[in-house]
């Protein structure tokens, strides 16, 4: 009965895993290391390899008796994806098809799938609900959609069962400060300003504060690391008992500013950052925050950070790794 967690030494899979072990979950992670560190895994097994290695997931679901996987190995650098396409394809949507063949081959049909927002492109409406077109904008956001859409179709095929979460903007760091986020690999708002108020690098740069939202920011849906690693255990239930596939928005419904993350970083910090007003950053839509009915309602799920509970949980992390996560 143990959980297989791809990705399990990134930043959110590590949260995960660390929360199934706290809920006494037999666990094994399977990570190469490109992006998460050892160190972040904490006591449980680590497999060092790649999720395209059929034999290599053969032996570990033998090995370990795995009954179900969450999978969250995959690049995720939006810009990078559109310089290296086949870097994302190969990795995120081959190496998926590899993954699950060898799953399929050892009876494990319980997949949980790290998906995002992102496959919704510039949502027309917000909050958005699971019903809104799948529209990605980036190779990145559409691998996604694609190993969606192949998940699917795997069901169809072979019984395997699938809870996609599409995480809003995940952020902050385990509330007892023992994991967090590596802030040298991350260029998305929290890490940067957490930087930034720190001394750590020039001013954060806002991206455009003329949008008509009611500071001029842009407005997304932060949710705390350790609510998305709630979710994803709450989802192996729910596969484990019996649930049918489905895509599912994590996020907490709450749209917060740019603006709002940095005065929450202030007050956390007692500081003031340091900001910088400049131009819109290409292809950022002006609001996007989840409609969480649907997961609250299928997982009996719901976030319990805030905002300022994100953030403090970021600065304690950030103030005291201030070199990022050294092995
Ligand atoms: C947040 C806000 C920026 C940096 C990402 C992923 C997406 C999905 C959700 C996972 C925006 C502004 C940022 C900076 C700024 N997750 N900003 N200055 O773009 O909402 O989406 O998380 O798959 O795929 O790309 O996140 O953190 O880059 O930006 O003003 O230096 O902060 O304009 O409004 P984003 P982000």
């Amino acid at each position: 009965m143990t959980v297989l967690v791809t990705g399990g030494a990134g930043y959110i899979g590590s949260h995960t895993v660390r929360h199934l072990l706290a809920l006494g979950r037999d666990v094994v992670v399977l990570d190469d290391l490109d992006k998460g560190y050892a160190s972040m895994v904490l006591d449980a097994p680590l497999v060092v390899g790649d999720i395209a290695d059929e034999a290599l997931v053969a032996k570990i679901c033998a090995e370990y008796d795995v009954t179900s996987v969450i999978h969250f190995a995959a690049h995720k650098n939006v810009g990078e994806s559109m310089a290296k396409p086949s870097k994302y394809w190969h990795n995120n949507v081959d190496g998926t098809v590899h993954l699950v063949d060898a799953l399929l081959a050892a009876g494990v049909t319980n997949l949980v799938f790290s998906s995002s927002c992102s496959v919704y492109g510039t949502p027309e409406i917000v909050p958005v609900t699971e019903a809104a077109p799948i529209q990605p904008e980036s190779v990145y956001a559409d691998t996604k959609a694609m190993m969606e859409r192949i998940l699917h179709w795997y069901g169809v095929t072979s019984g395997l069962r699938t809870v996609s979460l599409r995480y809003f903007n995940a952020a902050g760091a385990s509330l007892d400060n023992v994991i967090g986020e590596d802030w040298s690999q991350s260029a998305n708002l929290v890490p940067v300003v957490m930087k930034a108020a720190m001394g750590k690098r020039p001013p954060v740069q806002v991206f455009g504060n003329d949008y008509p939202t009611p500071d001029g920011t842009c407005i997304r849906d932060y949710i705390h690391v350790e609510d998305l690693a709630d979710a994803h255990v709450r989802a192996i239930d729910y596969l484990a008992a019996g649930g049918a596939t489905v895509g599912l928005n994590v996020g907490t419904g709450i749209g917060s500013s740019v603006l709002d993350v940095v005065r929450a970083t202030e007050r956390a910090g007692g500081c003031t950052v340091p900001v910088e007003f400049v131009g819109r950053r290409e292809g950022d839509p002006i609001s996007v925050f989840a409609d969480p009915t649907l997961v609250n309602s299928t997982l009996d799920w719901k976030p319990v950070h805030d905002l300022d509970a994100i953030i403090a949980s970021a600065w304690r992390w950030h103030s005291t790794h201030p070199d990022g996560i050294t092995e």
